[in-house]
């Protein structure tokens, strides 16, 4: 259980006093995921900096599983910074080490014994899937991997608590699932209470159970994620909402006088989204069929999603295709 009241950041600059975080309080229970939205400037990355003591709060109070963490000497704080993890936009892996050393090196700071360090790894390897890469830099790991990678090294010291500061931010949807498939598992398997930071909205009704909205280093609003979205209180949680749906929505950056063939929308809900409707199209009409961008959303138990295709092909052959679809109840919308 984590409780924040009345916590203040100043920063001073030039003798001016800045308010980062204006007077917050919080509460977030044991396995939650409690997701922080807002604009840039908020103040959420100084905030989930002063839950760890990366940055000195200036007042208030951090109690963290009944241990007040402001109070803490630096000494005591070292030990217990154990039970807080980390991960960031950019993953801040040590591109110097292995894998393998990368995930070992907070246990190397506690001073584990090597035959410990490397169950512990081993074990933490196979939990991200990864266990095939050991011996490789992160260079050559795509961004989902890196990441993956940092959230092994995050909870190699099992950590209570995990703070992500844009964890997926950097990553392509498909990275971006992988990323949030391991959160999920870290909290099924391990109970473990994250804290995040997000500014996409698919990754926020996915995965948060609860969600704080940030402005000018307040919180302005606190909710379910389902009530959230469906029914935001304040008028900038709504323009918020309606920025990021817009920001989502990929087909802003299709750039349709690239492709020669019929670029298609194709709406799914939790009728259609398992059905094999578009190889059935394939296979029938034989058009071909090249994915441009897509997303999945899981919210209120119901899968739905949409992907955009282009669908080359006799105009008959498309023409056929696209009825097809609609008949099946996929919802289809021409871009071109
Ligand atoms: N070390 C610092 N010294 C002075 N001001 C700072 C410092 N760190 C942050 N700030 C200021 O505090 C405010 C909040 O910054 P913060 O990084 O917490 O915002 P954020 O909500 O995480 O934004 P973003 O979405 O862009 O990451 C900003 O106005 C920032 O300029
Ligand atoms: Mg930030």
């Amino acid at each position: 259980m984590i409780e924040v009241s009345h916590l203040v950041k100043e920063f001073s600059n030039d003798g001016k006093v800045f308010r980062a975080v204006d007077d917050v309080s919080f509460q977030v229970k044991k396995g939650e995921i409690y997701g922080i939205i807002g604009l840039s400037g908020a103040g959420k990355s100084t905030l989930v900096r002063c839950l760890n003591r990366l940055e000195e709060p200036t007042s208030g109070k951090i109690v963290i599983d009944g241990v007040d963490m402001v109070a803490l000497s630096k000494k005591e704080l070292l030990n217990q910074r154990k039970d807080i993890g980390m991960i960031f936009q950019h993953f801040n892996l040590f591109l110097q080490k292995t894998v393998y050393d990368n995930i070992a090196y907070p246990l190397e700071i506690q001073k584990w014994p090597k035959e410990k360090i490397q169950a512990r790894v081993e074990e933490l390897l196979d939990f991200i899937d990864l266990k095939d890469k050991r011996g490789v830099y992160p260079s050559s790991l795509s961004g989902g991997q890196k990441q993956r990678v940092a959230i092994a090294r995050a909870l190699a010291t099992s950590p209570k608590i995990l703070l992500s500061d844009e964890g997926t931010s950097a990553l392509d949807p498909i990275n971006t699932r992988m990323v949030v498939e391991t959160l999920k598992k870290t909290v099924k398997d391990l109970n473990t209470t994250i804290i995040m930071i997000t500014h996409q909205m698919e990754v926020a009704k996915d995965i948060c159970d609860r969600i704080a909205v940030m402005e000018n280093g307040k919180i302005i609003e606190e909710n379910t994620v389902e009530e959230l979205f469906r029914a935001p209180k304040t008028k900038q949680t709504q323009k918020f909402i309606s920025s990021l749906r817009e920001s989502d929505n990929p087909d802003q950056n299709i750039d349709l006088t690239k492709y020669k063939g019929r670029v298609l929308r194709l709406s799914y809900d939790d009728q259609t989204v398992d059905q094999p409707i578009l190889s059935r199209c394939i296979k029938d009409y034989q058009v071909d069929v090249n994915l441009l961008s897509g997303n999945m959303n899981r919210l209120d138990v119901k899968d739905f999603g949409y992907m955009i295709v282009e669908v080359l092909g006799s105009d008959q052959q498309v023409d056929q295709a696209l009825a097809f679809m609609k008949e099946k109840g996929v919802y289809v919308e021409v871009l071109k």
